[in-house]
């Protein structure tokens, strides 16, 4: 007997690698304890919530108690988060966002499975760099979408301009960029940003179906060396820029993002854009994005300064674990990018060995790892420091031995 359909069954089998390291994990902390495994498989922040975020829950039990006080509201988001986000995303963006432009959405997935079920028809293309966030060939395939991967210069996660050119068909749809990138933790320059632009305009000449370009930016506060991350927005007319706050905020099960459409685009085209995404947050179920999770948002960009004081001290810790994980793989010879940006390193497995067996290597080091293949990029692998520079440091050894 089976319940379940053939294609859950076939996406099930290819059961994402990050999952099956995460459960490695749970049995390696059984046997040896968990303060003797190195877990860096999961990119699930580990801090806590900046203080604004925890005032502003401590004060709603009153706000609620209201009737319908946690009731349905509109499907776009409390206008009051809408009005929020617009002034969060502006200062991101560099860039005047009016709050009519917001969707507030659950969670940065639940963003992009709107834009894709809003935008895509079976047998449109999503074509996206790899490495790649390793959800995103799901999302898209949901919808009968097609992802992609165009693979990025080995090493350096340069993008290859010409490759995502040459891959634009009459079929293309969308083209999803993630910067800062999980794994490869490279930011996307504003040179390369113009150049993407150009071609998805000239790809497109007299045509009535532009190519919608997406910018999947949660990790956008985590730049380092004063780096800073440039927005699509100036750049291309039909982009949109998809956030969410699980990584800045620690609010990752709030389940809290949103949607920006591009002010710079034509207002009815905008207005009808809007329109679908909107219902499409309804059908798909999600309705609108979680209450509670809207007014922390609203508390927090209430207070503006000291919540983005508080970004900037986690972007700070992240920092310091990565020069602790810097030093770790230069001491055990690890060829590696220094991450711009990001929680993650996206090392190379070492003498042209097989990421999936290196990463089997760290296992019996209990180090554990997520092969780069999980995320369409062989012969590399990815580390989240989403653990205590403490036990960053604990791994040392088992990097050394794993390199014997
Ligand atoms: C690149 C990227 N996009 C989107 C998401 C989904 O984030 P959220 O928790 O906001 O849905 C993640 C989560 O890890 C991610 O790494």
């Amino acid at each position: 007997m089976q319940l379940v359909s053939d294609k859950i069954l076939e996406v099930q089998k290819g059961a994402s690698w990050i999952r099956r390291m995460f459960e490695a994990g749970i049995e390696l902390k059984k046997q040896y304890g968990p303060e003797n495994v190195y877990d860096f498989s999961l990119g699930s922040p580990d801090l806590k919530p900046p203080a604004t975020v925890i005032e502003t829950l401590l004060h709603l039990a009153d706000e609620v108690n209201v009737p319908a006080g946690l009731g349905y509201m509109p499907n776009a988001g409390y206008f009051a988060a809408r009005e929020a986000l617009a002034t969060w995303a502006s200062q991101e963006q560099g860039v005047q966002i009016p709050a009519n432009n917001i969707l507030v959405t659950v969670g940065a997935a639940g963003g992009l499975n709107c834009l894709c079920k809003t935008t895509l028809l079976p047998g449109d293309e999503v074509i996206c760099p790899a490495p790649y966030f390793v959800e995103y060939a799901g999302y898209a395939g949901t919808y009968g979408g097609v992802l992609k991967p165009v693979p990025s210069a080995p090493g350096t996660f340069k993008l290859n301009i010409e490759g995502i050119a040459a891959a634009i068909t009459d079929r293309t749809r969308m083209l999803l960029i993630n910067s800062p990138n999980n794994p490869a933790g490279v930011i996307y320059t504003e040179e390369e940003i113009k150049a993407l632009a150009q071609i998805l305009r000239d790809a497109r000449k007299g045509s009535d179906r532009p190519i919608i370009l997406v910018a999947d930016e949660p990790y956008r506060f985590l730049a380092f060396d004063g780096k800073t991350v440039p927005s699509v927005l100036p750049h291309y007319e039909y982009s949109v820029v998809c956030s969410s706050f699980s990584k800045n905020l620690g609010l990752a099960g709030e389940r809290v993002g949103y949607i920006v459409v591009n002010p710079a685009m034509d207002k009815d085209v905008a207005a009808q854009f809007l329109g679908g995404l909107i219902l499409s947050n309804r059908v798909l179920g999600y309705v609108n994005a979680p209450c509670i999770g809207q007014k922390l948002i609203i508390g927090a960009v209430a207070n503006l300064e000291k919540t983005l004081a508080a970004q900037s001290a986690q972007t700070d810790i992240y920092a310091e674990r990565r020069n602790v994980m810097a030093s770790i793989l230069d001491e055990a010879g690890i060829e590696y990018q220094m991450p711009a940006g990001t929680f993650y390193f996206f090392p190379k497995a070492p003498n042209g060995m097989d990421d999936v067996e290196f990463v089997k290597k760290l296992a019996e080091q209990r180090i554990l790892a997520v092969p780069g293949s999980g995320f369409g990029c062989k012969g590399y692998f990815r580390l989240a420091l989403c653990v205590d520079k403490a036990v960053i440091e604990r791994s040392r050894q088992g990097f050394v031995n794993a390199m014997k």
